[in-house]
């Protein structure tokens, strides 16, 4: 993969373009260098520590897409809840465009297909004096290989299509799609909801609610529209679940 075959297949995207043979987390490094200009990208052939949600390990060996994008947004962090939700259908559409695949969501940041990982979504902010400074999206996804450690709840788009994948060609889809998003951020947020909420598997479910020691048991009812889950606990009562609070899990099994 490199930055010149990324390019040729995409157009009118302004942002920096960046390929690295190996990095320690594609958000680390941007993180390191977060004065650098909004819309800078990072992809890597391979991830020595890829991290996910929740301080989880985020396995990412040689054939996957592993790729972080530094925005500085003009907006406070509480206008920009439902990020994670629109980074989820941009990685959604520029997987169907570029590999046929449709994509499943996982509330909040998981990409799934035949109930399996495909891939997942690292959001994160940096913050200075109350006001924010920086947001790193990152995504992951299982292209050509299928990470060993997770065989057994995870897919990959090898396994799904059948064929290789031509990873620069999802590359510049995931580019050009989060261009898009960053552009309609927060003029277009119900559109794009309602789609996350047409393609989450969460919606529907019984649910276990995890927050620390304590599970709730609820049905997912919908996504509100900063990209929370709402759901009624089995108590009767209402309320609206945020990332970063609590972790979802099905009833059985991964989804
Ligand atoms: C999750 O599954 O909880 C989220 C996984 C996010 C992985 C991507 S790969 C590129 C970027 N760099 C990281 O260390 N994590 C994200």
């Amino acid at each position: 993969m490199t930055e010149e075959k990324i390019l040729a297949r995409l157009q009118n995207c302004p942002w920096q373009i960046h390929v690295a043979a190996e990095t320690d987390s594609t958000n680390s490094v941007l993180k390191r260098t977060s004065g650098a200009p909004h819309g800078t990208v990072l992809l890597t052939q391979r991830q020595t520590g890829g991290r996910g949600r929740l301080g989880r390990q985020f396995a990412s060996p040689e054939g996957g897409v592993y790729l972080s994008v530094l925005l500085h947004p003009k907006a406070p962090p509480e206008a920009l809840l439902h990020l994670t939700a629109m980074v989820a259908v941009a990685a959604r559409r520029a997987i169907m465009e570029a590999c046929g695949v449709e994509v499943q969501i996982k509330w909040t940041n998981d990409l799934v297909c035949d109930g399996k990982k495909l891939g997942g979504i690292l959001t994160e902010m940096l913050t200075a004096e109350g006001r924010l400074q920086s947001v790193i999206v990152g995504i992951g996804i299982n292209c050509n290989t299928l990470p060993r450690e997770v065989q057994d709840m995870a897919t990959s788009l090898r396994a799904l299509t059948g064929t290789e994948v031509d990873r620069e060609s999802l590359a510049a889809a995931l580019i050009a799609h989060l261009y898009t998003m960053d552009q309609v951020l927060l003029t277009e947020k119900a559109a794009w909801l309602l789609e996350y909420e047409t393609a989450c598997i969460t919606v529907g479910k019984r649910v276990q609610v995890l927050r620390g020691e304590e599970r709730r048991l609820a049905l997912a009812l919908g996504i509100d529209e900063n990209g929370g889950l709402r759901v009624r606990y089995d108590s009767g009562e209402t309320a609206v679940v945020t990332t970063g609070e609590v972790s979802v899990r099905g009833m059985y099994g991964y989804v």
